[in-house]
């Protein structure tokens, strides 16, 4: 995949933007990244705050995939920004379950895959990435679902956004190969970089709660959850909080 980037100032969010591309006919590998997004989108409708300083993109991609293939493409991108971050700085970015990124227990960045299909055929994905890197997240409202963080307050330094670009777009390409042909390779390195597995956890869904502890994932990215009698739970979404 050859990857092209259109660099943006302010825009509501580059989600929309690529959308409004991919539906014109951009190819895939096309890359929209903003300088701030006045209405970033985070997983299931939330807000996702966008001030300059942090690192928002989104990608097209055309993968020949069903639908239900899709959830693997998150995890897949987890992976891919994890170990860009975890490469570019000294920090030890890991994965909560399905695709936040986090540093310490707070959330440094996620992944918002969106996906326009037709019966069993993907259209077009458009794969948002964003994660906070030169601002101090105190800037951010105290009503976040969990606490932020971001590469400058862990390293305490600035850190090189283009620089940062590349390693994504670079990882995210290596790994698109490998999501085709070899998706166990994705599964693999999702659970080095898992901070979930092993831990007690909430998984929420619409009219659902499971509880448990988070025991693996299975080879299509389904989270397992073995319940205080021993009953296991494969959990294909929701809204995941670890206990400790
Ligand atoms: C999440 O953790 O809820 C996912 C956050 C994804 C945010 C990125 S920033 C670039 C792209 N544009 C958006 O509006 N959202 C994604």
């Amino acid at each position: 995949m050859k990857t092209t980037t259109i660099n943006l100032d302010e825009i509501p969010s580059t989600q929309d933007y690529a959308k409004s591309l991919a539906e014109n006919g951009a190819p895939e590998g096309t890359v929209v990244k903003a300088t701030t997004q006045a209405r970033g989108r985070g997983r299931l409708g939330r807000r996702w705050l966008s001030p300059p300083g942090g690192l928002w993109f989104s990608v097209i991609l055309r993968p020949v995939s069903r639908p239900s293939e899709i959830t693997g493409l998150t995890l897949m991108a987890a992976v891919s920004i994890a170990e860009a971050v975890n490469s570019v700085t000294d920090v030890k970015a890991g994965i909560k379950w399905p695709n936040d990124i986090l540093v310490g227990g707070k959330k440094l960045g996620g992944i918002l895959t969106e996906m326009t299909a037709e019966m069993n055929r993907v259209r077009y994905v458009i794969l948002g990435v964003g994660v906070n890197v030169n601002f101090n997240t105190a800037i951010l409202p105290h009503d976040l679902l969990m606490p932020a963080t971001s590469l400058e307050e862990e390293t305490g330094r600035e850190v090189d956004l283009d620089g940062l670009l590349e390693a994504c777009l670079v990882n995210l390409n290596r790994d698109y190969e490998i999501f085709r042909e070899n998706f166990a390779e994705i599964i693999s390195r999702w659970k080095a970089l898992s901070v979930v597995i092993g831990q007690n956890v909430v998984v929420s869904q619409p009219g659902l709660v499971i509880s448990g502890i988070a025991v693996d994932i299975d080879k299509d990215g389904a989270l397992l959850v073995k319940d205080s009698e021993g009953i296991d739970h494969l959990v294909h979404a929701g809204d995941l909080s670890i206990i400790r």
